[in-house]
């Protein structure tokens, strides 16, 4: 990424030039966060969006500039921003209360709709944060299992608890993330995806594995993409091995299909953990799968059986206001097409875009499958067709694309210029809101962008 302070590049001047609000906002943040930010993928040089109103599949900046929002809530908003019937369900709840200290009638309606769209919810446990489920998930397969292990698959995001760190982004080789145990990153066996005889050596090499946790649309929401095949054989392979299978649904689940990955592929895993789309914008999370496994959270079936309860408390588990929003959120996810409408706008906006690159004669491309997209920036400038890409024929490094980091920087900046914010992918996520016009304004920022990037000789 270039230095921002130093750079004369005319995107950068642009995005500065437009955005004075946020930029102001940015030198009081500066003296109170890390960074001047509250969650890494909000990092951009100089500094990013300070948004004031959301509503549909766009959002308003301080200075009432309007984007169309492929951040999505961070993929939380399968819906859009302020849905009117989760909105009114949130403000009907706000008037009743935000907590009651107590159990309530809506954290088991919440919990029936998740049981009713997602095909292995036998029960049911709610925490605040997709983290707290995959911490949870893998407490619950190693007390299940009483083994220590548990593979992981490199690249894949599963929130930032320490069992998570290495391998995501860094420390490939396993070892300890600054701040990380070495006896719990130890623990943790990294594995290539799509690599089916890696993943069947490992399996047979030890045996004291727990779980094997996996994003099943493929690392970082589908950066990376997954064979279907392989997802068949992980299940397969696992339960050959006695080894527990989590599905980290916390972005798919709701989205990909009603009932998420595991649906959309007819495979079965023991545990899923679920976020985001699940408590309709509010904060929210649940660990769901096999009672037997969940039954470990039990008072009454671990003491019969002798067994030591896993304790589980968290002030904000199934608040009210989050089991309101989930509810509205849920009861839509399942009376009406919005994951189909939104994978559809997924399938026209790749097309698009593709075209866009073609004619322009760029050799990047749009990829991606259901209601996500990601960019492929061709470090190595190989020859491509962008309508006709096929990630599954490029290795890691050329579709995480580290080295055309500055073109992408810009390209973001270039786009938000043009109102559309992408996510730090590059790429984002869909609503079911988007529609037409925001089809059209893309498309037509891209090209604008594009034409930026060519006079900055970044393309
Ligand atoms: C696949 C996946 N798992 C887990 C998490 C962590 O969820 P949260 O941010 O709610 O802690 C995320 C967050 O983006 C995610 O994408």
């Amino acid at each position: 990424m270039p230095d921002t302070l130093t750079t004369n590049s005319p995107v950068i001047a642009a995005y500065r030039a437009a955005t004075p609000g946020s930029a102001a906002q940015a030198l009081r943040a500066a003296e109170m966060f890390p960074s001047g930010i509250t969650h890494d993928a909000r990092y951009i040089e100089p500094y990013g969006l300070y948004i004031n109103r959301a509503q549909g599949p766009r959002k308003w900046d301080v200075d009432g500039r309007c984007y169309v929002d492929y951040f999505g809530g961070h993929g939380a908003l399968l819906l859009g921003h302020c849905h009117p019937q989760v909105m009114a369900a949130v403000h009907a709840q706000l008037d009743r209360g935000t907590h009651y200290g107590a159990s309530h009638e809506l954290e088991i309606e919440w919990a029936e709709r998740v049981k009713a769209l997602i095909p292995t919810a036998e029960r049911v446990r709610f925490t605040s944060s997709g983290t707290e489920a995959t911490l949870m998930a893998v407490r619950l397969a190693r007390a299940f299992s009483g083994k220590p292990k548990l593979i992981r698959f490199n690249h894949h995001f599963h929130g930032w608890h320490d069992h998570m760190t290495s391998g995501h982004s860094s420390h490939f080789d396993g070892t300890a993330t600054t701040g990380v145990l070495d006896a719990v990153a130890g623990n943790v066996l990294l594995c290539d995806q799509n690599d089916e005889a890696a993943l069947a050596r490992l399996l047979e090499s030890h045996d004291d594995i727990a779980a094997a946790i996996i994003e099943p649309t493929g690392a970082n929401g589908g950066k990376l993409p997954i064979l279907p095949e392989f997802l068949q054989a992980l299940r397969r392979l696992t339960a050959e091995h006695g080894v527990l299978l989590i599905f980290d649904e916390v972005v798919n689940g709701f989205r990909v299909a009603p009932g998420g990955a595991q649906e959309a592929y007819g495979i079965r895993p023991d545990l899923t953990t679920l976020a985001k789309i699940l408590a309709g914008g509010l904060p929210g999370g649940a660990v769901t799968g096999r009672k037997d496994i969940l039954d470990l959270l039990d008072f009454q079936v671990t003491k019969a059986a002798r067994k030591e309860k896993i304790n589980h408390p968290g002030t904000f588990n199934a608040n009210p206001l989050s089991a309101a929003a989930g509810i509205a959120c849920l009861r839509i996810v399942r009376e009406t097409d919005a994951c189909a409408r939104a994978n559809r706008f997924g399938d026209n906006l790749r097309r698009r875009l593709n075209e866009v690159f073609e004619e322009e004669h760029v050799p990047w491309a749009v990829y991606g499958t259901f209601s996500s997209f990601e960019l492929f920036t061709n470090p190595e400038r190989v020859a491509i067709t962008p309508t006709r890409f096929d990630p599954l024929q490029y290795p890691t490094s050329s579709l995480k694309g580290e080295r055309t980091a500055g073109a992408v920087h810009k390209l973001r900046l270039g786009m938000m210029i043009h109102g559309v914010d992408l996510s730090s992918h590059p790429g984002g996520v869909i609503s079911a809101t988007h529609g037409e016009s925001e089809l059209e304004d893309t498309v037509a920022a891209l090209r604008h962008t594009v034409h930026m990037l060519k006079a900055e000789g970044e393309l």
